[in-house]
């Protein structure tokens, strides 16, 4: 008999800012951290799960390419999982033992892989829910999250839809290391993300590596963990809360430049922003100064493409001006990032 579950997890985009671990094995990030989640009929991992006894060894592939599945994030996703299966089979004995067998997983993500486009936070949120679903775990979003940050941190945001924090918890083991809704994607459903690839090209310096040179060298980096993200974090679900774009806006913009200033300020220094992402910079700007108003935000993750945040009411002057610009002499590439929405299964 073959076993199988299948589920989608959505990209979501950091408006303040995961940059920093204090534990690299179990992903246990410096500070808090707030996200967006992007509708996934946009952007999205969907991921296939199972397990029968004629599957020989755990597989997985992405994109219809072979991945390892021996390193020490997909492991320890596994490994958490089939513990919690193991409980569900202990407790009733007629449950069907899959947590010994071996696992077929099959991933496809519809946008270029580890081009900052949060790839690996959509990918370890649908391979965790895939396999919890196929195991029947009793398991709430917020325990799964659990699980898939130690495939990737910013995958236990991936979990939810809508307004999304990771509390950064301080526990050794990590077990109050979780992410939470903040606000569904209901409460504002007027926000709207436009994603202006600069370059779908691989970025240079993974985030795990990048972040952990700039724990080592940037004293900025120390003065935005310690004394600049708490303060941000209650203001931003305030602004959320509130439903008060100029304050997201100015948050969101604020600590994305304050992120790639500690990137700067890395020894040796690291670049994700190039010409045309500065350009997208002075872009938004711009159309903020012509509606004499804050009427979009943008946010780099690392890498050179931006997100640009915006209400619905305003994707004339926002998507409307960028669009024009699409394909044309700035090099741009457009997608639409669709609305927000809530996780469907
Ligand atoms: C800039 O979650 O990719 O996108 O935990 O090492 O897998 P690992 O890092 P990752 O880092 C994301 C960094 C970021 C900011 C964010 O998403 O909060």
């Amino acid at each position: 008999e073959t076993y199988k579950a299948s589920t989608y997890a959505p990209v979501n985009i950091a408006v303040i800012k995961y940059w920093g671990k204090r534990d690299t094995k179990l992903n246990l990030p410096t500070n808090s951290s707030l996200s967006v989640t992007l509708s996934q009929d946009d952007l999205r991992t969907h991921t296939t799960a199972s397990c029968s006894s004629t599957v020989e060894k755990d597989s997985l592939t992405l994109n219809g390419k072979d991945q390892d599945v021996s390193g020490a994030r997909t492991q320890a996703c596994l490994r958490e999982l089939r513990r919690l299966r193991k409980d569900v089979e202990e407790k009733d004995g007629s449950a069907p033992k899959l947590s010994e067998l071996k696992l077929k997983i099959v991933s496809e993500n519809n946008f270029p892989t580890a081009a900052g486009l949060a790839s690996s936070a959509a990918g370890f949120a649908a391979l965790v829910r895939a396999i919890a679903d196929l195991y029947q775990l009793p398991a709430t979003p917020t325990e799964l999250s659990r699980i898939a940050r130690q495939g990737s941190g910013s995958a236990c945001r991936s979990l939810f839809g809508g307004y999304v924090a990771w509390q950064q918890g301080d526990k050794e083991d990590g077990s109050d290391s979780l992410a939470y809704e903040v606000a569904p994607a209901s409460h504002w459903p007027e926000m709207r993300a436009v994603i202006l690839v600069a370059s779908a090209e691989k970025k240079d310096v993974s985030s795990t590596a990048g972040m952990q040179q700039t724990v080592a060298t940037s004293a900025l980096f120390k003065h935005r963990a310690e004394n600049v993200v708490p303060g941000r974090m209650k203001a931003m679900e305030a602004a959320i809360h509130d439903r008060d774009f100029a304050a997201f806006a100015q948050l969101t913009t604020r600590d994305s430049n304050n992120f790639h200033a500690c990137c700067a300020d890395t020894d040796p220094p690291i670049f994700y922003m190039n010409d045309t992402s500065r350009a997208a910079v002075r872009m938004c700007e711009a159309i903020n100064a012509a509606a004499g108003n804050v009427v979009c935000a943008y946010t780099f993750d690392a890498g050179p493409n931006a997100v640009v945040y915006y209400l619905a009411e305003h994707e004339k002057e926002v998507a409307g001006t960028f669009k024009a610009l699409l394909g044309e002499k700035t090099g741009w590439e457009g997608k639409r990032g669709g609305a927000v929405e809530a996780v469907k299964k």
